[in-house]
């Protein structure tokens, strides 16, 4: 396999904590690369007035091939006090360099696969029966359309006239034409049948090539009946490819209670932009939470790999660090997916199933501890420890 370069942005916080522990794994498993560091977050803020400098932009253009940490984002206010006092007065306006490079890239697939490993105490049980526990296998894989939709961007308070003018020509707006433009805030959902085209389409051939046998849209169609519609219709369509896999459909409310009752049910799950960002928050809620949460952003010629998490700044300054790099790692097995190298991804995967499985090494979220300076001393891992489990296994 040609040797790649990725650019390495560690941004803020325990995204430089992690993504370093990523890159251990990857060299272990003999994944030849070169990694250039790109800057992202809040230093770039604060110091250039732009959390995504071009210079990083350009990094992406020319390699294609990206691993992120995590970034910082404050509310305005906050954002613009700390701007260099040179950069105060320039109107600068913090925007989140992630959702950016989505935009930029046209990182319209997002990936965001929740499986659980045997044996973590973070595993969701339910009741069975007879009154014992259950412990269902959770493996869904949420598509999840990343550019459009409720996140697209475009809104209002007090909307422009000719704004104002369009709404009204729909029957429905009769109610609000009264309201006055100031107290009139407007988000837009606004889906493409090319975007959901693409979305659905890397679902079903993702189902397809990982055997799965359904693909569940879940989304609101009774009632977002233009724009779920269309990525139903879509999925019809689409379907018609893949007889082997069944088209189900699910609301995203009532998936989010069949979701603690049989989430075994489900395996690749696709939905909008926000419908996505819930669904898929909530499966990996059932497979240990941040710590374990990957995802990927894919578009044509770009592919940018994240952890969920955040950066946690409160965890950011301590020594040593405590934070699970699991979220991070996987995240990097799945970048060896998209490159078409799977059998160190597996390697990857199959090492962190066996130190969960194995249960003698433990950040402290799989201890369910508070996180604090204290957890090692209760017997949690650092995160350099959970990171050196995880190679001793690597078969
Ligand atoms: P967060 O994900 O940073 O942290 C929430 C909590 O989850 C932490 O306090 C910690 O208890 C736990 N956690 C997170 N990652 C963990 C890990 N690897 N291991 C163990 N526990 C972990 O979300 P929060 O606190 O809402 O946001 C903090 C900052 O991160 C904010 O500035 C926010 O804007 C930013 N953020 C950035 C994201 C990104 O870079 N994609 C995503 C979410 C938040
Ligand atoms: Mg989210």
């Amino acid at each position: 396999m040609a040797r790649r370069t990725v650019v390495s942005m560690p941004g803020d916080g325990i995204g430089k904590t992690v993504l370093p522990e990523a890159v251990r794994v990857l060299d272990a498993v003999g994944f030849e690369a070169d990694y250039v560091h790109a800057d992202i977050g809040w230093d770039s803020w604060v110091n250039e007035g732009n959390p995504l400098p071009e210079r990083t932009v350009e990094l992406l253009r020319q390699h294609g091939l990206g691993l992120f940490g995590a970034i910082t984002s404050k509310p305005k206010n906050e954002a613009n006090v700390e701007l260099r006092p040179e950069l105060q007065d320039k109107d600068l306006v913090y925007y989140s360099p992630i959702v950016s490079l989505r935009q930029i890239f046209d990182l319209d697939i997002c990936i965001r696969p929740c499986r659980s490993f045997a044996g973590n105490p973070l595993n969701f049980i339910r009741r069975d029966a007879d009154g014992g526990v259950d412990e269902p296998l959770v493996d869904a894989v949420i598509f999840r359309q990343n550019t459009e939709g409720l996140y697209g961007g475009v809104e209002w308070t007090d909307p422009p006239e000719q704004v104002r003018e369009a709404l009204e020509t729909h029957t429905k707006f009769t109610r609000f034409a009264d309201t006055p433009g100031p107290d009139l805030a407007i988000s837009t959902r606004i889906f493409t049948r090319n975007g959901c085209h693409r979305i659905v389409r890397a679902a079903f051939e993702h189902a397809a090539k990982h055997g799965y046998r359904s693909v569940t849209v879940c989304e609101k169609p009774n009632v977002l009946r233009e724009t779920s519609g269309m990525m139903e219709e879509e999925a019809r369509a689409i379907q018609k490819e893949f007889p082997d896999i069944q088209h189900w459909s699910t609301n995203i409310d009532a998936q989010m209670m069949w979701l603690t009752k049989s989430p075994e049910n489900y395996s690749v799950i696709v939905a909008g932009n926000m419908f996505g960002d819930i669904v898929s928050d909530a499966f990996a809620g059932l497979v240990g939470g941040l710590g374990f949460a990957c995802s990927a952003n894919i578009g044509d010629e770009v592919a940018v790999f994240e952890p969920t998490h955040g950066s946690a700044p409160k965890y950011e300054t301590l020594d040593p660090p405590i934070v699970n790099p699991i979220a991070m790692i996987l995240t990097a097995a799945m970048m060896l997916d998209h490159v078409g190298d799977t059998g160190r991804a597996d390697r990857i995967r199959d090492a962190v199933g066996a130190v969960v499985q194995e249960g003698s090494v433990k950040s402290y979220d799989m201890m369910k501890l508070p996180g604090g300076p204290d957890v090692i001393a209760k017997g949690a891992a650092t995160t350099t420890q959970v990171t050196d489990a995880i190679l001793e296994h690597l078969g």
